[in-house]
């Protein structure tokens, strides 16, 4: 089978249905850590900011058909490593090799080679195609091969499209990636078939009727220290264990581009101040903090009293300031409201150090997304809101769940 058929096959054996199975199974779950590095990282507002005007851009060029393949060569100025991610350790190959591979919403190939290289077994199999994927501040670029990949014990794909880098920059520390995002991200993303899909790994696990719904649900939790496996990657349903009261089901946005993402519509309040009207933008996991429009931005800064940090690129509060702080609320147009809490609102204290700060300063995780609103891509809701709420991604019902846990309202910064 050529690698355009096979890919052609696990699109349409997308299309099978599934009875709805509810009970999911622990043997359906990726605990998840989380990693610190920021050796490479000029600081972490701008390593977001990066990403954002890249996702941006990209799906703007995907949202109207541009080839978006030309995409602005990365300059050595802008390479930086992954400072700040969720990892999970997936298994290739059969005996399996196991890769520590960057959990990302926000891209949907699935690769490895950065740090470990690929151990090919006799599940391996080399397509003779070539990928590409830049993230904004990195890339890899390689061969994309079929092999067996399992995330979890009873979760195996036999024949899962992955790349395999044979050069990659931004990724020190990390073999990879897991991109669990929608799977239109992976077109262009392969050479000689810039029109195919890549089916994810979420894509074949539903397909081929091992999970029965379409979608992933993760659980992330606030830490004070480094390397801890507090997370898990649930595939094919939620764990009511993991958050409280119901999920809120948020259609997937119509608005361009962060309807290439999982992108929602929100508007944002600061106490009881409307800093961003209705708008779209989305949740994604491969940003650290929540970044807002720049005109909400500023309106955040004036309203906390907030300065500017050049060494960290956060803004800067005074402990009298911070008592100050009050809860921001994200709010769907349906009625749902998510609180984000003075307390959610800060950097953890004790890993000022880890970001080059200031033992004792108070730093805010409300960053700028380098451009104004009304462009359709209006807030990125990153890990430092995840940590706070529930998140389901579901491909099936074209809906992103969120859902209080008992984080929301915990003082853990
Ligand atoms: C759900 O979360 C609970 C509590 O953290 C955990 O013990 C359990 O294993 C999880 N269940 C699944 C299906 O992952
Ligand atoms: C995987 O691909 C091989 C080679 O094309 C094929 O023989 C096998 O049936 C496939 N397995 C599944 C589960 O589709
Ligand atoms: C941290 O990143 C640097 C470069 O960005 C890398 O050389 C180093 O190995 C990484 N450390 C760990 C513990 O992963
Ligand atoms: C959750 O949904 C159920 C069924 O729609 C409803 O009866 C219940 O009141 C809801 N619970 C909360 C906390 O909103
Ligand atoms: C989260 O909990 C708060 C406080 O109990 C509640 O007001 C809010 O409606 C909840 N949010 C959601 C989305 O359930």
């Amino acid at each position: 089978m050529s690698p355009a058929t096979f890919l052609v096959t696990f699109i349409l054996a997308l299309s099978v249905t599934a009875t709805p199975v509810p009970t999911i199974l622990s043997s359906h779950t990726l605990p998840i850590s989380r990693r610190l590095n920021l050796t490479n990282v000029h600081n972490l507002a701008r390593h977001d900011q990066t990403r954002a005007k890249h996702l941006k851009v990209r799906g703007t060029a995907r949202a109207t058909g541009l080839h978006v393949r030309g995409d602005p060569i990365i300059g050595a100025e802008e390479v930086e490593n992954q400072g700040i991610a969720y990892v999970a350790s997936v298994n290739i190959g059969s005996p399996p090799t196991s890769y520590n591979l960057i959990v990302d919403t926000g891209s949907s190939n699935t690769w490895v080679g950065a740090g470990k290289g690929y151990v090919q077994t006799s599940t391996s199999f080399e397509t003779d195609t070539h990928v590409y994927v830049p993230y904004g501040s990195g890339a890899f670029y390689g061969m994309e091969y079929i092999d067996q990949v399992s995330v979890a014990s009873a979760l195996v794909v036999q024949n899962q499209s992955i790349g395999v880098a044979s050069a990659s920059v931004g990724f020190s520390g990390f073999d990879g990636i897991l991109g669990i995002g929608p799977v239109d991200l992976t077109l262009q993303s392969l050479n000689s078939y810039p029109n195919n899909l890549v089916p994810t790994v979420t894509d074949n696990l539903f397909g081929t009727g091992t999970i029965s719904e379409h979608s992933i649900a993760v659980s992330f939790e606030p830490i004070t220290i480094d390397d801890e496996m507090n997370g898990e990657i649930t595939w094919g349903g939620a764990n009511s264990s993991k958050y409280i009261g119901n999920l809120s089901l948020l259609p997937i946005t119509t608005t361009s581009p962060a309807s290439q993402y999982w992108g929602i519509d929100q508007s944002i309040s600061y106490g009881g101040t409307t800093i961003l009207s209705s708008t779209a933008g989305i949740v994604d996991t491969g940003t650290t903090l929540v970044l807002i429009a720049s005109d909400a931005y500023a309106a955040y800064t004036t309203a906390t009293g907030a300065v500017l940090d050049k060494t960290t690129g956060l803004l800067l509060i005074t402990k009298t300031q911070f008592s100050n702080v009050k809860s921001l609320f994200f709010r769907t147009p349906s009625g749902s409201t998510f609180e984000l809490t003075a307390n959610a609102q800060i950097w953890p204290l004790a890993l000022n150090s880890v970001i080059g700060g200031t033992s004792g300063n108070v730093y805010l995780i409300v960053g700028n997304l380098g451009t104004p609103s009304g462009e359709g891509f209006d807030f990125i809701l990153g890990l430092a809101f995840l940590e706070r709420f529930y998140a389901v991604f579901d491909t099936g019902s074209q809906t992103v769940g969120l859902a209080n846990t008992t984080f929301t309202y915990a003082t853990t910064n």
